[in-house]
């Protein structure tokens, strides 16, 4: 049977991660990847959270198996509200709801605010999930440079300037996925002028702010809005645990309201069992203490994985910018245009890495770059994955 000519304009032009198909070979032990966004898992509180989820089911298993509200466990509202506050990223006319997923809060906020054929500004590259949300509103993606201190404002003025239709602008500011850049703070404030100017909103993705690990942190775009023009997405899949999915989306009232019925249909709530025992952990935990030791990780294995790069990659033929914080080392290979032989090589040296053109807006456009992970292999593994990629780079370049 033939399914294609079944199938809705929306999904036809949509292709799969490359990540998630090279997952798939994975199943292979001895394969090395630094191609996932996996956090590590050598961290996750587990002795905690199974203690924590047990005594819930034990005392209060009609609160964790019964139907919750579409906005969230109060709790839980409590929660994110405490982490957006942090980085002082609540207006007075927003409302906070829990997602399944910051994943969730992107597709429900593209689903509330876009039309056919309206258009959202992303960095170029992006996050390859948010990307694929926006095109099934069948949207046109308008994809701007990014730059070692974020998306070229220049570029952003042009999009603006050049195309009708624009509803919101896609950023994720700091450490970005999958460059590692963070934008500075004079890009932030003239972003907001710059979407003031054009009247159009800004989706601000902040997953990884938590993870700086050297450097100074630069204020959120939302931390700044006077005009009600941005909303901000956080997670807690980097902080505490993916597989949990909670995520939240700090929004204006009035769009929370459409984006929590588009939640109603979509799947109705959020798990009560993981919302509780995110509530438990960190009511007796210090989740900040438990990031800390996250950071402290992150930063050791992005130095073992940046002095192995220095040790084994062919001299000048690799560019990259070291991240302040994040999970993300993106690298360019100036002297080539495609980088698909390398990235099937290396999968023959059993180590994974993720092609660039899997985060373009035109993913049919050969990329010289590649991204790689650090945060979920062990160091000796970063070594290693390194010295095999080392050894493709300078068979290949
Ligand atoms: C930039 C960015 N936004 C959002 C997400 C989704 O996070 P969540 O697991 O909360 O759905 C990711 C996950 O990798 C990401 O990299």
């Amino acid at each position: 049977m033939e399914y294609k000519t079944y199938m809705a304009d929306r999904v036809k032009t949509m292709k799969g991660s490359a990540i998630r198909e090279m997952f798939k070979r994975m199943a292979d032990p001895e394969i090395i990847s630094l191609a996932g966004g996996n956090p590590a898992s050598e961290l996750f509180p587990g002795d905690e959270l199974s203690k924590i989820a047990g005594k819930i089911l034990m005392t209060n298993p009609t609160l964790a198996l019964q139907y919750g509200t579409t906005d969230g466990y109060p709790k839980m509202r409590d929660c994110a509200r405490q982490r957006a506050e942090k980085v002082n990223s609540v207006g007075a006319n927003d409302a906070i709801l829990i997602m399944t997923g910051a994943n969730q809060g992107i597709d429900l906020t593209a689903k509330a605010l876009l039309n056919k054929g309206d258009k959202v500004i992303v960095e170029s590259p992006s996050f390859i999930g948010s990307l694929n949300a926006f095109r099934t509103y069948e949207c046109g993606l308008v994809g701007v440079t990014v730059e070692d201190d974020g998306m070229s404002m220049e570029g952003l003025e042009d999009a603006l300037k050049n195309n009708d239709g624009v509803k919101f602008i896609y950023t994720i500011p700091t450490f970005q996925n999958p460059t590692g850049a963070t934008m500075s703070l004079e890009k932030r404030k003239k972003m907001l002028e710059l979407a003031s100017k054009y009247d159009v909103l800004i989706l601000e993705d902040n997953p990884y702010g938590d993870l700086r690990f050297s450097g100074e942190d630069v204020p959120t775009i939302k931390s700044m809005d006077t005009e009600g023009r941005v909303i901000y997405t956080g997670s807690f899949s980097k902080i505490l645990s993916p597989g949990m999915r909670l995520g939240y989306i700090v929004a204006p009232s009035e769009l929370a309201e459409k984006i929590e019925m588009l939640k109603q249909v979509n799947d109705v709530h959020t798990p009560m069992l993981t919302q509780l025992m995110c509530v438990e952990f960190m009511k007796k935990y210090d989740i900040d203490s438990y990031i800390a030791k996250n950071r402290e990780l992150y930063g050791k294995k992005c130095a073992a994985m940046v002095s192995a790069m220095e040790k084994y990659f062919p001299k000048g033929k690799v560019k990259w910018v070291t991240p302040e914080g994040g999970i993300f080392l993106w690298c360019e290979c100036p002297t080539i245009t495609d980088i698909t032989p390398v990235v099937d090589r290396c999968l023959e040296k059993k180590v994974a890495i993720v092609p660039g053109s899997n985060f373009a807006t035109d993913i049919f456009a050969p990329s010289n770059m590649f991204r790689l992970n650090y945060s979920s292999a062990t160091i000796e593994n970063i070594e290693e994955g390194i010295r095999r990629l080392g050894e493709v780079l300078t068979e290949l370049l």
